[in-house]
C-alpha cells in the first residue's frame, strides 16, 4: 500500500488485494473457515455478528470515528482530512465495502461534500443515507448528483414528505423523536429496504447519537498521534456523575500504521 501524499493509495499488494476479495465473497458465508490471515481478524467476526443479527431478522450497525489524542474529529472550522492515516483511510473504505448503507450527518456532508464510495479497495458502494432533519442540503452536493450509489436523505416528517426528490435522492421522513431522530427508526427503515449492514462514518454528533440510543453493535474508534488542542468532538453523550454509569464495553485492538483502532462490542 502506498500513500503518494495526495491522500491517494495507489497500489496495495497483490496477497493483500487477493485475500481482501476472497473476505468479500465470504461476507455472507455462514460456513467460512476460521480466520487464518490478518484481515480475517478484523473482519470476519464483523461478518459472523452481521449474519447473525440477519438470522434474527435483524440488522447489524457499526460506527467509526478518527479521533486526536484529545478526542476531537476536526477542526472547530470542520477541517478533519486527515485526522487518522492511510491505513485507517483504507480501513474506513473497506467498512464502506462491507456495508449495504454508510450513514453520515449533515454536518458532513456540508464540510466535506464525500463521495462516500468504495475507492481504495475493491468492492461495491454502499447506498448513502444523510440524515438532515431540517433540510439544510439543497441537492448540489456530489451525493445528490453523480449516479455512483443511491441516496436517502432522512428528514423530520414536519420539514419532508416521503418519495420527493432532493436531486437524485430519495427523501424518508420520520418523526421526530425526543432526541431527533430516532436510530433504531432508521435502522428499521433501511433493514426493511434490505439494507442489514449500516455503517455509521460520522461526525461525531451523528455516532454520539446512534450510540446514546442503544443503536450501535460495535463502535471503532482510531485514535492517531496528534493533538488538537480544540476543535470538533469526537463522542458527547448525556453526563454522567459517577464513573459507574460509564460505558465499559468488550474491545479489540488493532495497529493500523501509526494509529491504534479499539473497537468496541456493545453486544451482550
Ligand atoms: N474524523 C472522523 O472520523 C470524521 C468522520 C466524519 C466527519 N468528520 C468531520 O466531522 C465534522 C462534522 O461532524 P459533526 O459532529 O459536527 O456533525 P455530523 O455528525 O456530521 O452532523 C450532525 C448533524 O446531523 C443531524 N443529525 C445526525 N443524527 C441525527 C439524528 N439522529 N437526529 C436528528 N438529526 C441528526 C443534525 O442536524 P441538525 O443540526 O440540522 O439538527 C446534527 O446536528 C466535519 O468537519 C467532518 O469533516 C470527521
Amino acid at each position: 500500500m502506498t500513500d503518494k501524499g495526495d491522500g491517494a493509495i495507489t497500489a496495495e499488494p497483490a496477497e493483500d488485494d487477493a485475500a481482501w476479495r476472497a473476505l468479500l465473497e465470504r461476507r455472507n458465508d455462514a460456513t467460512s473457515p476460521p480466520e487464518t490471515s490478518p484481515l480475517d481478524t478484523l473482519y470476519g467476526p464483523l461478518c459472523r455478528a452481521h449474519r447473525n443479527a440477519t438470522h434474527r431478522n435483524g440488522s447489524f450497525a457499526i460506527g467509526h470515528l478518527a479521533q486526536s489524542l484529545d478526542g476531537r474529529i476536526a477542526t472547530n472550522s470542520g477541517i478533519s482530512q486527515w485526522v487518522s492515516g492511510a491505513e485507517d483511510l483504507l480501513h474506513t473504505h473497506r467498512m464502506r465495502a462491507l456495508a449495504d448503507a454508510v450513514v453520515v450527518g449533515v454536518n458532513t456532508v456540508v464540510h466535506d461534500d464525500p463521495q462516500l464510495t468504495v475507492r481504495r479497495c475493491a468492492g461495491a458502494n454502499p447506498l448513502r443515507v444523510v440524515i438532515d432533519p431540517e433540510r439544510r442540503l439543497d441537492g448540489s452536493q456530489r451525493i445528490f448528483r453523480d449516479a455512483a450509489a443511491p441516496t436517502l436523505l432522512f428528514a423530520a416528517a414536519d420539514c419532508a414528505r416521503s418519495g420527493e426528490a432532493v436531486g437524485a435522492a430519495e427523501v424518508v421522513a420520520v418523526p421526530r423523536g425526543r432526541c431527533g431522530l430516532d436510530p433504531h427508526e432508521i435502522r428499521r427503515v433501511l433493514a426493511r429496504r434490505g439494507l442489514t449492514w449500516i455503517f455509521v462514518e460520522g461526525g461525531g454528533i451523528t455516532v454520539s447519537r446512534f450510540l446514546a440510543a442503544g443503536a450501535l453493535d460495535r463502535l471503532q474508534i482510531t485514535v492517531a498521534p496528534l493533538i488538537l488542542g480544540s476543535g470538533r468532538p469526537s463522542i458527547l453523550l448525556p453526563e454522567i456523575t459517577d464513573l459507574s454509569s460509564s460505558l465499559r464495553p468488550r474491545t479489540r485492538r488493532f495497529v493500523l500504521g501509526e494509529d491504534i483502532m479499539i473497537e468496541c462490542d456493545f453486544d451482550d
